[in-house]
């Protein structure tokens, strides 16, 4: 291979900050109906998702092993994709070519070992997720399960919401994880305001590939809280846990109450991430009126990261500073440590020693 080639390869296979091996939400469950083939990107990779008619959802590479055309042009039978070029025809849960319509007897090619890129695929909590495989590698032989949302019970009330950032996931991650940006990003009449910014401590410790705000009594200067706590009466807990590649779950319990939600940022190209936001509860708190809060929410940190992508085009050098940024720089630090793991075969240490008490004002 001519260097000039090598090095494009290199520069093409280049480290674009994502993390493989991981369960990525792709789409939600109500987008693929009946024998509808739907599109996704997660980390660069297109894909093409559907549900076979015994209802199993499967995700294949959008592009078709022969010529590349995206099989999502093609046709779906409900076991079958076919494609729309040639007419090779592909198992949906296994990717395996099954037909290729211009062979004759005379032909000596083995269809079956075909196949066209293919991932393992999922349905849970509405969402259709997909097992990212670094490219050329082979799905690990153990798949961890697929991340759920906690539920305490069985009648509650859910939403989902999601919403583009068109940055990179790790600025969408260490926007999520930041406490800093609350009094001056989120200023709502609901919520608080710029003149309620107070100092807070906060406990945090390490978990397996991420850390915990350990269980506490949120801010007393948030309405909807003290709301909680005057109607039963008993102490509000909650429990907020980042955990590699993209994950943020909040619980949140009062006597027979609870509250939980799911946020994960899902990197779908180097400049541009998606959060998916699931919640279910039993408070006495009508869909509708969360919903409205949580997109406004949602709507903030959208509109904040759209113009900070304006800045970050100019690459400027930035800082994490000490106590409001120690997340991002634990987030940077556990990332860093996988990395090299799964490099080297060698467990790295936690990047916190034991739990650690935070301070600052927001
Ligand atoms: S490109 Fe798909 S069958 Fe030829
Ligand atoms: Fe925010």
């Amino acid at each position: 291979m001519a260097e000039s080639e090598a090095l494009q390869q290199g520069n093409a296979a280049a480290d674009l900050g994502f993390l493989w091996d991981f369960w990525y939400p792709a789409l939600r469950s109500e987008e693929i109906r009946g024998k509808r083939l739907a599109t996704a990107m997660l980390l660069e990779v297109p894909l093409v998702i559907g549900r076979t008619s015994d209802g199993r959802a499967f995700a294949m590479r959008d592009a078709c092993p022969h010529r590349g055309i995206p099989l999502s042009y093609g046709r779906f039978d409900g076991t079958t994709v076919e494609c729309s070029y040639h007419g090779w025809r592909f198992d949906g849960c296994s990717g395996q070519c099954v037909e290729i319509p211009s062979l004759t007897s005379q032909d000596k090619l083995k269809v079956e070992r075909i196949f066209a890129g293919h991932y393992p695929c999922e349905e849970r909590d509405g969402y259709v997720w997909v097992y990212m495989t670094a490219p050329g590698a082979l799905p690990a032989e153990k798949i961890p399960t697929v991340p759920e949302l906690a539920k305490f019970g069985t009648r509650y009330k859910k939403t989902h919401l999601f919403c583009d950032l068109p940055s990179h996931v790790d600025h969408g991650i260490i926007g999520l994880m930041d406490p800093a940006h609350g009094p001056f990003v989120h200023q709502s009449w609901f919520w608080r305001n710029r003149g309620s910014i107070h100092e807070k401590e906060k406990k945090f410790e390490p978990i397996p590939k991420g850390f915990r705000m350990s269980p506490h009594s949120p801010s007393t200067n948030s309405a909807p809280y003290q709301l909680l706590k005057k109607m039963t009466g008993a102490p509000v807990t909650t429990t907020i846990d980042f955990v590699l590649p993209n994950m943020r779950t909040e619980i949140i319990q009062t006597g027979k109450l609870w509250f939980s939600s799911l946020t994960t940022i899902t990197p779908v190209r180097r400049d541009l991430c998606r959060i998916d936001f699931i919640a279910a509860w039993n408070v006495p708190l009508p869909v509708l009126i969360f919903r409205s809060f949580a997109k406004t929410f949602l709507r903030q940190d959208q509109e904040t990261m759209i113009q900070q992508s304006e800045g970050l085009k100019q690459n400027p050098k930035l800082m994490l500073i000490d106590d409001a940024d120690r997340p991002a720089k634990w987030y940077f630090a556990l990332k860093a440590n996988l990395i090299e793991e799964r490099r080297t075969g060698q467990p790295k240490p936690h990047p916190m020693d034991g739990p650690v008490t935070l301070h600052w004002k927001s």
